[in-house]
């Protein structure tokens, strides 16, 4: 493993700005996470975990500290006897690489995430979701290694404390943790999650089960007509997170906004589609100031093509403001500042 200096940081996230680190190495197994974290304690500095860099905004002064970006390799299938199959699956494994591997394996649960951009380290760390399910429904457990005292742990589902975009590893006490596998519980009978209002062509087509190909295709369908290519533009996906407001509060906004998407929570809440807000109620689908943009095929996507960092700060701050003024929401960003 080789430690490098000064490295520029927009090349390792998919919004493709931000300075640079003052330290970087690729991990590729946990005892190569263990080194990195011994060097950052020798000399007394901070260490951030990357993955994909595909949820995260760095600074344009960049990372005064040690990036790991981790690359923990590896897939180890246990069997069980109840018709599940436990997968241990490296945290810097690429998530639809391995999504791809789960469907020519005939494991069921993770089509409807086909396409989601990322390592398998992240989707814990953000309980990742789309068209129906949420990875924390497919977690077993997460191994992880404590930056402060070396110490690895196994997390059980419930440590995970997992919520709408959010786990214990979101917390200041689970920044101290690096992920380095995840298992998650895969069914090998079919199991169809059509729920979604986007799947529901599929779901009234269905006079037969669909296969996971199906369901994988129909997903990247959707998902090519509304996201644009990380690869190419920078993006992260949803900029801001669906807000979770009171169910009075829905009440009111409903008198104004009476085709408000709103999806009753467990406990009595309710998340709004902020998308819907952004087009609707604030007119902001497509807006652009200078190189940075809300899609114009989903409001939600911030697109930037420039080098800025600042520019998409200010920019997201600009788009919050105007949220609060239409609708009194202050908004969060799903994705992570540093
Ligand atoms: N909408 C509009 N205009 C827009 C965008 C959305 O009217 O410009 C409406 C849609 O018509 C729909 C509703 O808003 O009625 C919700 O839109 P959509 O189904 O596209 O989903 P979303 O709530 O915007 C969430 C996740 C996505 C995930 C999709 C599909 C969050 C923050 N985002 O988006 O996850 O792919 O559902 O399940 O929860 C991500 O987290 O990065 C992400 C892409």
């Amino acid at each position: 493993m080789h430690i490098q200096e000064h490295v520029p940081l927009s090349q390792f996230t998919t919004l493709k700005v931000g300075g640079a680190a003052r330290y970087l190495a690729v991990v590729t197994s946990v005892e190569e996470v263990e080194q990195v974290r011994q060097f950052a304690q020798q000399i007394a500095a901070p260490v951030l975990v990357l993955g994909h860099g595909s949820n995260v905004l760095v600074s344009d002064e960049g990372f005064a500290g040690v990036v790991l970006v981790n690359a923990v390799k590896g897939v180890v299938s246990t069997p069980q006897t109840d018709g599940s199959v436990l997968v241990q699956v490296g945290a810097g494994e690429d998530f639809d690489q391995f999504i791809e591997h789960t469907i020519k394996q005939g494991w069921w649960g993770l089509e409807n995430l086909s396409h989601i951009p990322g390592t398998v380290g992240a989707t814990p760390i953000q309980n990742v979701g789309a068209y129906g399910v949420e990875v924390s429904s497919l977690i077993e457990s997460v191994e992880a290694c404590s930056l402060t005292s070396g110490e690895h742990k196994t997390f059980s589902a419930g440590e995970c404390q997992f919520g709408y975009r959010e786990s214990f590893f979101k917390t200041a006490a689970g920044r101290d943790w690096v992920v380095t596998q995840v298992t998650y519980r895969l069914r090998t009978n079919a199991a169809p999650v059509l729920d979604y209002r986007d799947l529901q062509t599929l779901a009234a087509a269905a006079d037969k089960v669909p296969t996971q190909q199906e369901i994988r295709d129909e997903v990247i369908r959707i998902r090519s007509a509304k996201f644009p290519d990380w690869r190419t533009v920078g993006t992260a996906g949803s900029f801001f997170k669906n807000p979770i407001i009171t169910a009075q509060q829905s009440k009111e906004l409903l008198v104004q906004y009476p085709d408000l998407p709103t999806y009753p929570q467990p406990d009595g809440a309710v998340k709004v589609s902020l998308g819907w807000i952004l087009d609707h109620a604030c007119g902001l689908r497509g807006y652009c100031e200078s190189d940075v943009c809300l899609s114009p095929h989903q409001a939600l996507v911030l697109i930037n093509t420039g080098e800025s960092a600042r520019f998409v700060t200010d920019f997201a701050q600009y788009v919050a403001t105007v949220v609060y003024e239409k609708t009194g929401i202050a908004i969060e960003p799903e994705v992570r500042f540093v």
